[in-house]
C-alpha cells in the first residue's frame, strides 16, 4: 500500500479529486491532509472523507525552518507528499526530509508562468495554449523536474473564469494519473 500525504491551503478541489480517485483503492491511501489555514474549506472535505488533518500555523514559529521541523515531526510515514494548491514555498527542512518525494501541481505549462497567478498571467499574456504541470519540488519556485503536462487551449472570447474552470478539470485528471504513473514505474 502506497501512502500519500496531501498539502492544500484553500478550496481543495484537487484534494477531493484525489480522494474520489483513491477511495476504493487497495494500492493507495491518503493518510493525512496538511493545511496551513485553520479556516480553509479543504479541512471540511478531509473530515467528511475521514482523512486525518494536520493544521500548521506558520506564524506560531520563529522561522519557516522551525515550522517545517515541527511538521516533519507530526507527519505520519509516507511514500509521497502531494502539493495540491499549497500556497507556500517548501523550505530546505521539508526538502531534506523527503528528497525527491514531494510533487506539485501548477496551473500553467512550466517553465512559462510560474508563481501564484499562473492562470491569470497566461491569460493576460495572450498565449493561445496554456495548461497544467505536475513537477518534482526543488528549492526553486515551480522549477523542479517536470513529470507530466497537459494543454488547455484559450479560445477566442474565453473569459478568465472559463479558463480557470477548464484548468481545474484538467488538473483533476492529470494529478491522479501522474501519481498512478509514478507508482507503476516504481518511482515511489
Ligand atoms: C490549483 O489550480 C493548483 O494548480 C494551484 O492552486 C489551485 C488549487 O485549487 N496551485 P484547489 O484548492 O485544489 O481547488
Amino acid at each position: 500500500m502506497k501512502r500519500l500525504i496531501v498539502f492544500a491551503s484553500g478550496t481543495g478541489s484537487n484534494f477531493a479529486a484525489l480522494v474520489a480517485h483513491y477511495q476504493a483503492s487497495a494500492r493507495v491511501a491518503i493518510v493525512a491532509l496538511v493545511c496551513d489555514h485553520a479556516d480553509a474549506p479543504v479541512l471540511a472535505k478531509a473530515a467528511a472523507a475521514g482523512i486525518p488533518t494536520i493544521t500548521i500555523n506558520y506564524k506560531g514559529y520563529p522561522t519557516k525552518q522551525a515550522a517545517e521541523a515541527a511538521l516533519v515531526a507530526m507527519l505520519p510515514a509516507t511514500d509521497l507528499i502531494v502539493l495540491a494548491g499549497y500556497m507556500r514555498i517548501i523550505g530546505k527542512t521539508l526538502l531534506a526530509a523527503y528528497p525527491d518525494r514531494i510533487i506539485n501541481l501548477h496551473p500553467a505549462l512550466l517553465p512559462s508562468f510560474p508563481g501564484r497567478a499562473g492562470i491569470q498571467d497566461a491569460y493576460d499574456y495572450g498565449v493561445k495554449v496554456t495548461g497544467v504541470t505536475v513537477h518534482v519540488v526543488d528549492a526553486g519556485v515551480d522549477s523542479g523536474r517536470i513529470l507530466a503536462q497537459a494543454p488547455v487551449a484559450i479560445t477566442a472570447g474565453m473569459t478568465v473564469d472559463a479558463l480557470e474552470t477548464k484548468i481545474h478539470q484538467v488538473e483533476h485528471q492529470l494529478l491522479p494519473q501522474t501519481i498512478d504513473n509514478l507508482i507503476e514505474e516504481g518511482a515511489i
